[in-house]
């Protein structure tokens, strides 16, 4: 049976709400061997400004919100990072203070609309013209950015040769980055191969989380039988999307995309609506086992060190060089057998992690922390 151990690891994107129910989020991700994360600030009200004393109704501070995931058993991380919600307040003078006091870190920006709690999202342009994104490039603040145009009408929303990502990686992303050419992005939870090929283009500042979903499945897999729980955005693609991911992921020269799960749980009673469904996928307590079985689906051998190594630098150190994070110095175990997951019960109601929500509940991969 193959076992193999590894540094604990970073979810470099990861939503662990507020509330009561921030403890059980938390413990799902320190259950699987996580050591630090970097937790969304798409909270009600938006995590807006970086300190206390600036908030108001509308805005949250990260102080507050880092200080909350703390106190909700997120102490027990190693590190934390909270980004900035960009939004149509934003000055450069909020992040340059920010970044000198060691608190910002990171910026994220929402498609206007176009996510769960993307509503306080200003277009991409706004923050060229406020001068926000020249201040997140002089002082090195890095820029989180959900890749997807906003406001496109269906048929260029999703269609076979254009979707919302493919637009965004080819219009107008690469504007920005002509004009700020040293400012670090992290391209987020890519789902197609126009972002891959983007994201190879520049290996000096721009980097690029993965899910396990959509390293495991294609659109095909939502649309038979319609399975909500695996609606998430960006929504799934095609066949040859999840190739180009599966092969930028264990590419042994691989310095460049790493796990961020955007894990975001929501309660069965809201997942599906008469209106519509809620966007998320929830990962917690199983990312590790969904990401290896998504290397082995790719053809890895994970009984060989060669193969370990590479997995290694996906889970747990590509995206701390990136964000300049310490890898970890403690560890946790892969198993080769199978394990069961369970439902999470939070004082809000049931969460189906996501392999529960397509019904099965056995996966072939096991942990030890
Ligand atoms: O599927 C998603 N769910 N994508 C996002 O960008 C937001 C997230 C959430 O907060 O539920
Ligand atoms: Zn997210």
């Amino acid at each position: 049976m193959t076992e193999f151990t590894l540094p604990k690891w970073y979810d470099l994107h990861t939503h662990f709400r507020q509330g009561d129910v921030l403890g059980s989020y938390i413990k799902s991700h320190l259950d699987m061997g996580c050591a630090g994360a970097l937790a969304m600030p798409n909270t009600k009200p938006p995590t807006a400004v970086v300190f206390e004393s600036d908030e108001s109704g509308n805005a949250w501070s990260i102080e507050r919100y880092m200080r909350d995931l703390q106190s909700a058993g997120g102490s027990a991380f190693e590190q934390l990072i909270v980004p900035l919600y960009l939004t149509k307040e934003t000055t450069p003078e909020m992040i340059i203070a920010g970044a000198k006091s060691g608190i910002l870190k990171a910026c994220k920006y929402y498609p206007p609309h176009g996510t769960t709690g993307a509503e306080f999202g200003a277009p991409l342009s706004e923050y060229v013209s406020s001068g926000v994104l020249a201040a997140m490039e002089e002082v090195g603040v890095v820029l989180c950015v959900h890749g997807e145009e906003h406001n496109l009408a269906g048929d260029r929303y999703f269609d076979l040769d254009v979707n919302a990502e493919t637009i965004f990686y080819s219009e107008r992303l690469p504007q920005v980055v002509k004009k700020f050419p040293k400012l670090k992005i992290v391209c987020e939870h890519i789902t197609t191969k126009a972002a891959v090929d983007f994201v190879r283009s520049n290996d000096d500042y721009i980097a690029a989380t993965i899910t396990p979903q959509h390293l495991l499945y294609t659109i095909g897999d939502l649309i038979k039988g319609l399975k909500y729980h695996l609606f998430c955005l960006p929504v799934l693609k095609y066949c040859k999307d999840r190739e180009a991911l599966l092969s930028a992921v264990i590419d042994p020269s691989n310095t460049q995309f790493f796990a961020g799960t955007d894990s975001a749980p929501h309660i069965a009673a809201n997942k599906a609506t008469e209106c519509g469904c809620a966007a998320g996928c929830f990962t917690g307590g199983v990312a590790p086992q969904l990401y290896v079985q998504a290397f082995e689906i790719a053809g890895m051998d994970m009984s060989q060190s060669g193969s370990q190594d590479i997995f290694k630098r996906f889970l747990c150190s590509n995206g701390a060089d990136f964000y300049g994070l310490p890898v970890s110095g403690e560890s946790f175990s892969l198993i080769r057998e199978d394990s069961k997951v369970e439902i999470l019960k939070t004082s809000d109601g049931d969460v189906m992690p996501l392999p529960v929500g397509l019904g099965c509940n056995i996966l072939p991969w096991n942990i030890k922390v």
